[in-house]
């Protein structure tokens, strides 16, 4: 895993953008894998003020995001769905067909992941998955476990992953669905490149483990260290517990 600390978190989000930038550059019709969570929200205000001065094209990206809860509609003001529009989709070009989401509305919540599964590999795979990580370790909502599911899947959530998405429901730990769709690790896995970003001393420990720990389903973010082209975006204090060798 390449390790990238920076002094702060704005610089993390600078990176990211700049991340997300040169590939767009480099490839317009570039696969992207977009995560939600409170981490990459700088980043993405970055990649809307270069769109908006004209250094960044989203006109020919394609996006898919992680994950998303179940029982609840892309409009409820919940969603990641609407998190995304919020935070990205409403300031950059991307085109709405080529904006890709997981329903978690829909009645048959396994045919759903599996159409997710054939609209990423219809779209050429992912390019460049942006991740970023539980406090307990998770990525996407793929929660710690004896294993876990390698495909696009429903999941329970964890208590402890319903708190930390409480501020989305109002700060109403009841009105946060107990389930939700993600991409699994395999998914994850089979992504061109990876970049995932942490910030903040509450991350310190998931990621001492993911980086210096042995691979393991208890900590899912570890799994990570079996892909070749993984960096790890980190401020100082989501990097203080590292060994660095
Ligand atoms: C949620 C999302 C994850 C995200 C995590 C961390 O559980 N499903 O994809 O990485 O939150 O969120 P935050 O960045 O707010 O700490």
């Amino acid at each position: 895993m390449k390790v990238t600390v920076l002094s702060t978190s704005d610089a993390v989000a600078s990176a990211l953008a700049e991340r997300v930038a040169s590939t767009l550059r480099a490839g317009p019709h570039a696969v992207l894998g977009l995560a939600s969570g409170r981490t990459p929200v700088d980043g993405y205000a970055e990649m809307q003020r270069l769109h908006a001065s004209g250094q960044m094209d989203w006109s020919r990206a394609s996006t898919f995001n992680l994950d998303e809860f179940a029982g609840i509609h892309g409009r409820h003001p919940g969603s990641f769905r609407t998190f995304m529009e919020d935070h990205l989709f409403g300031g950059v070009n991307l085109r709405p067909e080529r904006i890709h989401f997981l329903d978690g509305a829909v009645t048959d919540l396994d045919e759903e992941c599996e159409r997710y599964e054939g609209a990423i590999a219809a779209a050429g795979g992912i390019d460049l998955q942006i991740l970023g990580i539980g406090s307990n370790g998770h990525i996407g909502f793929n929660e710690p476990g004896d294993d876990l599911p390698v495909r696009t899947h429903r999941v329970t959530l964890m208590e402890s992953t319903r708190r930390d998405n409480a501020a989305l429901f109002g700060h109403e730990l009841s009105k946060v669905p107990r389930e939700a769709l993600s991409m699994g690790i395999g998914t994850i896995l089979h992504a061109r490149r990876i970049v995932l970003v942490a910030t903040g001393g509450k991350k310190a420990e998931c990621i001492r483990q993911s980086v210096n720990g042995r691979i393991t389903t208890r900590v899912p973010a570890s799994l990570l260290q079996v892909h070749p082209e993984v960096e790890l975006l980190l401020d100082e204090e989501a990097a203080s517990l590292i060994r660095r060798t």
